[in-house]
């Protein structure tokens, strides 16, 4: 469901010598169903704002409402927010404690007033939803590869059937295989059962190839809010925020500037080749 935040403020250490203005007047609007990406430099304020979505922290000011919690009120129903709105955190590997898969992931629901068999139901399915089957339901979390640790992460918060997912740089520290699972995964949620997904990430080609909208963060301030395809255009900007260009993005700007224009939603290299391919097509 929607996430509304208007004139979010957030200073960490008020009052003290040390206090850092974190979030300033965050103004950000997101629908259902969308999948929107948080990039920015590191301590700009993108671990602070998604820690507020399911109020690991708390408003300090301004408002935000996410899937009907008002989270600026004093009443907010903890627990509701919590099982709607699901968050992967940076490394939810470390999180893993339980003696195996299954007990780790029915910890959520359980922990929820599920009963045990229904919680087992919950996990089952949700581990199936990460690729993940029968034969590691009774292993210890921890001889995973670190690829399937963090998808039996991912399971137990989707045991919890979220409406809402707030990812926190997910595919960090893993190798490409493990980041392309857990992405096509996440888009999966996405497109397949209507997820709203919220990711931080610092990888722009993951960010390019998959969201459809980037929220880019700079000191605290939201600086940018367009579509990749838009973004990516301002190449010198981004470069200046030591923000990596994505490649397919620099091919498209590259053949912009040789006054080639592309058409269409182009996100991968084979949306590209074939625009190209068509392109030819066309001239010929
Ligand atoms: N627990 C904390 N106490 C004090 N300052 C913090 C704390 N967490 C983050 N900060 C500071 O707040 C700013 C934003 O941090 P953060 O939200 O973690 O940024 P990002 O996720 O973009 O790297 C940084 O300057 C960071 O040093
Ligand atoms: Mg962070």
């Amino acid at each position: 469901m929607s996430i509304t935040a208007q004139k979010l403020n957030f200073v960490y250490n008020a009052k003290s010598p040390f206090a850092k203005h974190a979030l300033k007047n965050v103004d950000l609007h997101v629908e259902s169903g969308e999948f929107v990406a948080i990039v920015g430099h590191t301590g700009s304020g993108k671990t602070t704002f998604v820690q507020h979505l399911n109020a690991l922290i708390r408003v300090q000011s301004g408002s935000l409402v996410v899937d009907n919690h008002d989270l600026s009120s004093k009443k907010l129903n903890l627990k509701a927010l919590r099982g709607s709105v699901g968050m992967v955190f940076q490394y939810p590997e470390y999180q893993l404690f339980a003696d195996t898969v299954l007990q780790d992931v029915c910890f959520g629901p359980k922990n929820f007033g599920v009963s045990k068999e229904q919680s087992e139901v919950l996990a089952k399915e949700a581990l199936a939803l990460v690729g993940l089957g029968e034969d590691v339901y009774n292993k210890s979390p921890f001889d995973l590869s670190g690829g399937e640790k963090r998808r039996v992460a991912l399971a137990g918060v989707l045991a919890m059937k979220p409406t809402t997912l707030v990812l926190d740089e997910p595919t960090a520290g893993l190798d490409p295989r493990g980041k392309k699972e857990i992405l096509s995964l996440v888009k999966r949620l996405n497109k397949e059962q209507g997820i709203t997904v919220v990711m931080v990430s610092h990888d722009m080609d993951e960010v390019f190839e998959n969201a459809d909208r980037v929220v880019v963060f700079k000191d605290g301030e939201i600086v940018y809010d367009l579509p990749p395809s838009q973004l990516f255009q301002n190449e010198q900007e981004l470069v200046a925020m030591n923000l990596e260009l994505p490649q397919m993005a620099r091919v498209l700007n590259v053949l912009r500037q040789n006054g080639i224009v592309l058409q269409g939603d182009l996100r991968t290299v084979d949306d590209v080749a074939n625009a190209l391919q068509n392109l030819k097509g066309g001239d010929c």
